[in-house]
């Protein structure tokens, strides 16, 4: 039996129309470099991978100002409408070259702190898992629910059970495609790897990461990453 393979998939095809700038988020200068090149290189100079390659949107007029379009380990083909389809074209990109066991790490475009010591983490504790699966931080806050649209509180929720999904999330690579081409075609949301091979019928497994693995999705998340970056 061969040792599987370990690829990079980073959806980078999104607006992230929540931070108001004139440019995709992950295109925003941070500590003197591109979010985007920092969240490829968070992985690239720390894992052993056998290739990479990023989804951007098909009218992106960004992708030759990065490191990472001159770098010849890092490849790119053109995202979708949403994450998932992003994340699809990605996948798609490395039929033929992806075994159905190898790993697919998957990692935002937009989370440009992952440390290393997570990384390893991540993939030293899933080597022998037969699906995958992600970083995630406990929740801590008080967590309330309320119905759509109202800003009345109908219960308060228990969070001992509930983690935030972080990235890299890391699947088998045969998993992980057939369950999103699965919700794709069905229609279904999926916001994440895990929520799609959930709706598979598997079980991903939680590794717990730094709460600091941030997606930076509003203004404020930039000098919060900023700081975190400056701590490493
Ligand atoms: O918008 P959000 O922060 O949830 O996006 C998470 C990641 O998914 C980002 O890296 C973003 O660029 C990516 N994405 C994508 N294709 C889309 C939408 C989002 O690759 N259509």
């Amino acid at each position: 039996m061969t040792t599987p393979k370990l690829w990079l998939v980073i959806p980078a095809a999104g607006s992230g129309q929540r931070m108001g700038s004139d440019r995709p988020k992950q295109y925003l200068l941070l500590r003197g470099r591109l979010i985007l090149d920092r969240a490829i290189a968070s992985v690239l100079d720390n894992a052993d991978l056998a290739g990479c390659v990023v989804a951007i949107s098909a009218d992106d007029p960004h992708w030759q100002e990065t490191e990472a379009s001159r770098d010849p380990r890092v490849h790119h083909c053109i995202g979708g409408q949403l994450r998932a389809d992003s994340v699809i074209a990605g996948l798609q990109w490395l039929e033929g070259q992806a075994g159905p066991d190898d790993w697919v790490l998957v990692h935002d475009a937009a989370r440009p702190c992952l440390h290393p010591g997570d990384l390893a983490r991540l993939i030293r504790e899933l080597t022998d898992h037969k699906v995958g699966g992600l970083l995630a931080a406990p929740v801590t806050d008080t967590l309330k629910k309320s119905v759509t649209g109202s800003d009345e509180v109908l219960e308060t929720v228990d969070r001992r059970e509930l983690w935030r999904a972080l990235t890299p999330q890391m699947f088998r690579y045969g998993i992980l495609k057939s369950a999103l081409q699965d919700a794709a075609a069905e229609n279904r949301s999926v916001t994440d790897e895990s929520s799609a091979v959930e709706q598979a019928g598997f079980f991903p497994c939680i590794v717990e990461g730094r709460p600091d693995n941030i997606k930076v999705t509003v203004p404020a998340d930039l000098a919060l990453a900023d700081f975190v970056l400056s701590r490493f």
